[in-house]
C-alpha cells in the first residue's frame, strides 16, 4: 500500500499536525464507543463519525480514497478490515473493528479499535486482548536504531505463541501528508531486518490477527477482507512517531476506554 518509495522524516511542525488528526480519530472512536450496542447498525456509526469529524473542521479521509464509499471501515466478526458499513444491526456477541482516518490541515491520522457488542465469548475476548497487546509490544520496538523487522517480529511472536493467525496481505505504513507512505510495516518478519528506524519517522502500526487461519479472501465488493475459515479477526491500530528512547503514540485509546468503562 506504500505510495512513496522513500520514508519521509517529519519535522516537529508536521508531527504536531499528524497528532491533531490522530487525536481527532481517538475522539471519534470514543464517540462511537458510546453508541455501539446490539441493534445499532454500522451505517449509523458511519453517519455519526462523518458528522463528528466534519463538525471539527476536518475531513473523514477514507471517503473517496481509492473510491472507498464511506467515512469509516467497519469490519464485523469474520471481516478483518475494510468492511463497508451496512444497515444490518449489530447483535449481542459480535465484534466490530472500526478503522478511521482523518485528514486535517494537510496531514492524516489513522487508528482502529475492535469493540465488543454486548457480552462476547471468553475465546473472542482473549483474541481482542492479545491483538491489543501485540500492538503495544510493537510500539515498544518503534525506537531509533531498531528496524521494521523488530516491530514485525514482536507482533508475530506474540500472536502465534497464542495460537492465532497473522494476516500477511495487509500491512502498516508510513503516515503523513499521504495516508499510505513508505515504509510498509508488516505484522510478520525477522528481528534485525528491514528499514532502520530513524527519529521522527511516523508510522501506523496495525496488527490484524485471526482466531484461526492466517488466510484471508477479498469479497466481490472490492473492499471487504474476510478470514478464509470464517472465524473472527481483530484489528487495533495506532499512529506513532519513532523517537530516540521511547515511541510517542500520536493517536489514543484513552477516551475510548473511558467511554467503555462509563457504560458498565
Ligand atoms: N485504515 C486503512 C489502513 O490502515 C485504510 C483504509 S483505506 C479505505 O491502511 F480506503 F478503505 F478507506
Ligand atoms: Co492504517
Amino acid at each position: 500500500m506504500a505510495q512513496e518509495k522513500k520514508p519521509v522524516i517529519k519535522t516537529e511542525d508536521e508531527i504536531d499536525l499528524i497528532r491533531q488528526s490522530s487525536l481527532l480519530v481517538g475522539k471519534t472512536l470514543a464517540e462511537l464507543a458510546g453508541l455501539i450496542q446490539p441493534g445499532v447498525s454500522t451505517l449509523e456509526l458511519d453517519m455519526r463519525a462523518d458528522e463528528f469529524i466534519r463538525d471539527q473542521g476536518a475531513y473523514p479521509g477514507f471517503f473517496g480514497y481509492n473510491g472507498y464509499p464511506n467515512a469509516i471501515c467497519t469490519s464485523v466478526n469474520n471481516s478483518v478490515v475494510h468492511g463497508i458499513p451496512t444497515k444490518i444491526p449489530l447483535k449481542e456477541g459480535d465484534i466490530v473493528s472500526v478503522d478511521i482516518g482523518v485528514l486535517k490541515d494537510g496531514y492524516w491520522g489513522d487508528s482502529a479499535y475492535t469493540f465488543a457488542v454486548g457480552e462476547i465469548s471468553l475465546e473472542v475476548r482473549r483474541l481482542l486482548d492479545v491483538t491489543k497487546h501485540c500492538l503495544h509490544l510493537a510500539i515498544e520496538q518503534a525506537v531509533a536504531g531498531k528496524r521494521v523487522g523488530d516491530i514485525a517480529y514482536a507482533v508475530q511472536q506474540h500472536a502465534e505463541s497464542n495460537g492465532y493467525g497473522v494476516v500477511r496481505e495487509l500491512v502498516g505504513h508510513g503516515v503523513g501528508s499521504n495516508l499510505h507512505e513508505a515504509p510498509e510495516v508488516p505484522n510478520f518478519g525477522k528481528r534485525g531486518h528491514g528499514l532502520l528506524l530513524q527519529p521522527n519517522l511516523v508510522i501506523a502500526i496495525e496488527p490484524m490477527i485471526n482466531l484461526g487461519t492466517k488466510k484471508v479472501k477479498q469479497l466481490r465488493d472490492g473492499w471487504t477482507i474476510q478470514t478464509a475459515d470464517g472465524k473472527p479477526s481483530a484489528h487495533f491500530e495506532h499512529t506513532v512517531v519513532v523517537r530516540k528512547d521511547k515511541a510517542e503514540v500520536l493517536s489514543t485509546f484513552e477516551w475510548i476506554e473511558t467511554a467503555l468503562a462509563a457504560r458498565i
